[in-house]
């Protein structure tokens, strides 16, 4: 280098300046672009702050939202309790007028002479129910063969559905209760006759006479018979007898003992209205002298045929 010329170290310099002046033009162009950026910077920021606020507001918008639902929710839910509590009213409502109708029909069918002769049959099935105008599933007393039976039948289903009528039971129902409990005073000893027994308990019924001792069945049924006794100082023997309509006395059962023992005798019978019972005394003496109750007959009935007798 301690070799160049003058000139050449003019033209250095010429183009050191001259790349300075380049280099100092490019700093200021370079400040100018950052101020620029800069700028854009800040309206890029500004949009997204005013981005930023729009979502802000619409999170805040969604919470609202939110609370609103929930209010709607729990009030469709108190709607639904009052509509559930309407129809239960509505329910309740119906089955009392149902119940009002059916007293004032009954009241009305009792003392209307020609209302209750009039062409309506007593149902028979479910069915029957349903032709009479029944809607509400729920058991029903029918009219069976012979007695009163329950049916549950469900109304929603088809006539031809098995579960449309399901058979419950019979109905113990009786036209009127027929019960006695019979006892004796006195010591008995004619033979061949009917026992009368001169101390009632109970005669609901009335179909016990207490004179004669015979027991005259007031409707057709199963009745249950018993008695039982002490014989006195000899052998003893009693029966159980029955008359029919067609059939004289006849025996149903017999009791026999030694001297101050006790003869029973029990019986369920299927007897039609008219049919009598009695028991009689065959020979040896029954012993009621002390006022004991030793002698004791019952009878009741169990079940009656309401139809078809
Ligand atoms: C009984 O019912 C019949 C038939 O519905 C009716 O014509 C009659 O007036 C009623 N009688 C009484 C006393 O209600
Ligand atoms: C037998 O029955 C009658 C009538 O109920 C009663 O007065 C009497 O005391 C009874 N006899 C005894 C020993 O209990």
């Amino acid at each position: 280098m301690a070799r160049c010329s003058a000139t050449q170290l003019g033209v250095l310099v010429l183009v050191l300046s001259t790349s300075y002046a380049v280099a100092s033009l490019t700093v200021d162009m370079q400040l100018e672009q950052l101020r620029n950026n800069y700028v854009k910077l800040e309206q890029v920021l500004a949009t997204k702050d005013s981005r930023l606020e729009f979502l802000e507001q619409k999170v805040q918008q969604h919470g609202n939202l939110e609370a609103q639902i929930t209010q709607l929710v729990n009030e469709v839910n108190q709607m639904k309790t009052q509509v559930r509590r309407t129809a239960e009213l509505e329910l309740k409502v119906q089955r009392q007028e149902y119940l009002i109708n059916a007293v004032h029909g009954e009241s009305r069918s009792h003392n209307n002479v020609s209302l209750r002769q009039g062409t309506t049959q007593m149902p028979k099935s479910c069915a029957d129910l349903k032709n009479n105008g029944h809607t509400s599933n729920g058991m029903f007393l029918i009219m069976g063969v012979k007695m009163v039976e329950t049916v549950f039948c469900d109304f929603s289903k088809p006539t031809s559905d098995q579960n449309f009528q399901k058979w419950i039971g019979f109905a113990d129902v009786k036209s009127s209760p027929v019960y006695f409990h019979a006892q004796r005073i006195g010591n008995y000893g004619a033979a061949n006759t009917g026992i009368p027994f001169n101390q009632l308990r109970l005669n609901v019924g009335g179909a016990l006479n207490p004179v004669t001792g015979v027991f005259l069945a007031p409707k057709a049924g199963r009745y249950f018979f018993a008695y039982s006794g002490l014989s006195w100082d000899s052998n003893a023997k009693v029966q159980l007898q029955m008359k029919s309509a067609t059939v004289g006395w006849f025996k149903i059962g017999e009791a026999h003992c030694t001297p101050f023992n006790t003869f029973a005798l029990q019986s369920i019978l299927d007897l039609k209205q008219g049919d009598e019972i009695r028991i009689i005394h065959i020979h040896g003496v029954i012993h009621d002298r002390d006022g004991n109750n030793f002698s004791n007959f019952v009878g009741l009935l169990l079940e009656e045929d309401i139809f078809g007798c």
